[in-house]
């Protein structure tokens, strides 16, 4: 479903991500970011491939699977990919749409623009490429 910029906007500022960033930088993210539905069994992102992407779930579900196995389910506000784009090696998982998604979707280019303006961002980042590794190193022991 398209959106007007201002419901766009709200949608950002729901996202924890996003949550203390000021007016004006919701307004660059709504910029960089593209609103997409896709269809339950969509493959957003794919083990071993070049990562491009960087999405935000605005609603649904997506299982994130590595080597097959499934090693998380994300939801509404959670974000993937940026494993990838931090660190320039391919992508750590499989991600596949469990239902219908809404998704906000960042170029490479348009995340690294904003973490370069947005310091803010970079705690909430951190924390969760933290619990990611060490919840990956788990699944492949
Ligand atoms: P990336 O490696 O770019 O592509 C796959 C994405 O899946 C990865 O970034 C993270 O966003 C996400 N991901 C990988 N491992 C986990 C995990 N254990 N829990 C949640 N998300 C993960």
């Amino acid at each position: 479903m398209a959106r007007g910029s201002n419901s766009k906007v709200d949608l950002i500022k729901s996202v924890p991500l996003f949550e203390h960033c000021s007016k004006s930088e919701l307004a660059k993210i709504a910029q960089s970011a593209d609103e997409m539905d896709l269809r339950e069994g969509k493959v957003l992102i794919r083990e071993g491939e070049r990562g491009r992407e960087f999405f935000v779930i605005a609603s649904g579900n997506v299982e994130v699977t590595r080597m097959g196995k499934p090693v998380a389910t994300l939801g509404p506000g959670d974000f993937i990919g940026e494993m990838a784009l931090l660190s320039n090696i391919p992508r750590s998982a499989t991600v596949t749409a469990l239902t219908p998604l809404d998704v906000l979707v960042i170029t490479d280019r348009g995340f690294k623009g904003l973490l370069d303006r947005m310091p803010s961002l970079w705690p909430k980042l951190a924390k969760a490429l933290a619990e990611r590794i060490a919840r990956d190193e788990n699944s492949s022991a």
